[in-house]
């Protein structure tokens, strides 16, 4: 479903947009998602299994040529206990996130994820590790795994060889989404908002793309610099594109489950909320061990704790309550 044409999208991508019409887009946003899914957020159990990554994308702060990371792989036991601390508290899908790391992927991940799926068979595993081949995303598919999230970052080819090093490219990016379609899994997809080199042309190309694909899930939030990376001195994302896009998207993918995100929140105190209110439906909260929290930065200040965390859930709650919502903790799988 799309129900704008390409000159209004423009219009509403554009800097002038008025106040009012920008309300009225949230307004209506919070109007379809409240149809589908009432005042409920859902929640998914953010378990950052390891920040070793093979790639270089210029934008992310765990990229391989950083060499002030601390890297660490989270075992097999710590992501389980992870797991198993979030379902306590209520939650019933786990999102087990990471670079891609290879080791890891042939030998751990489909082993964690039978764990997983044996130990707790009503929660959803999803999985966001980046680019696999197909045999290894039919394997930890076989394994349980059932959603899988893998961001497109642009629609534009030219805009993606400008975000990532010449070992990566976009062909392959959208062969990854269509293996896993085609697998059967609930995909994910989306974009930063505000990358060097984003205008409203590539945003439109996403927005058309997703028309397109159809994802079950959609991530967006802004671009936030990393100092240790080459994109350093970009200026961040923007709120309130962000948010109409949100809007947009959620418009566009009534039933799509699309989060507010964890940079919208580190780029705004209210950032969380003002997602909810302009059409999100799920929050992440971080349940990764303590200790390694601050070592999966892939931007400045990511937040990791509070109403971020699996520790602030009542903390969580009480925030979505002075807006009229509450934490729904069903799975929530794609209807
Ligand atoms: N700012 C915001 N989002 C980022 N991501 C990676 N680096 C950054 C950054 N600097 C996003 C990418 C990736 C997801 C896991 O995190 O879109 O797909």
């Amino acid at each position: 479903m799309n129900p704008f044409d390409s000159s209004t999208l423009r219009h509403l991508l554009s800097d002038g947009l008025a106040p009012a019409e920008s309300e009225a887009l949230h307004a209506e946003a919070r109007r379809v998602a409240r149809s589908r899914f009432g005042t409920g957020v859902y929640v998914r159990a953010l378990v950052e299994v390891t920040n070793v990554c093979r790639n270089d994308c210029l934008y992310c702060g765990i990229r391989r040529s950083n060499g002030g990371v601390g890297r660490y792989t989270l075992t097999p036991e710590e992501i389980v206990a992870s797991c198993r601390r979030a379902y306590d508290a209520g939650l019933r899908t786990f999102v087990l996130q990471g670079g891609e790391n290879p080791a890891f992927a042939e030998r751990q991940v489909a082993r964690v994820v039978e764990q997983l799926h044996r130990a707790m068979p009503e929660a959803a595993i999803t999985l966001s590790l980046g680019e696999q081949s197909r045999d290894t995303y039919r394997r930890w598919r076989d394994a349980g795994a059932t959603r899988y999230l893998l961001r497109h970052e642009t629609a534009c080819p030219r805009h993606y060889a400008t975000l990532h090093p010449a070992d990566m490219s976009f062909d392959h990016r959208m062969e990854c989404l269509r293996t896993l379609r085609d697998l059967g899994y609930q995909v994910g997809t989306g974009m930063m908002v505000g990358t060097p080199g984003q205008t409203v042309d590539t945003l439109i190309r996403d927005l058309e793309f997703m028309a397109d694909f159809r994802p079950e899930m959609i991530g967006i939030g802004p671009f936030l610099p990393h100092s240790a990376t080459p994109l350093a001195r970009c200026a961040p994302g923007e709120l309130e594109l962000t948010l109409r896009l949100v809007s947009i998207l959620r418009l566009m993918h009534p039933s799509a489950n699309i989060p507010s995100t964890t940079a919208l929140a580190t780029l705004h105190p209210e950032g969380r909320l003002r997602g909810v209110m302009a059409g999100a439906n799920v929050v992440m909260p971080n349940v990764s061990p303590v200790g390694v929290r601050s070592r999966y930065n892939l931007y400045d200040s990511k937040a990791h704790t509070g109403a971020e965390a699996v520790e602030g859930l009542a903390q969580l709650a009480a925030q979505l309550d002075t807006i009229g919502y509450y934490i729904n903790y069903d799975k929530g799988d794609y209807v």
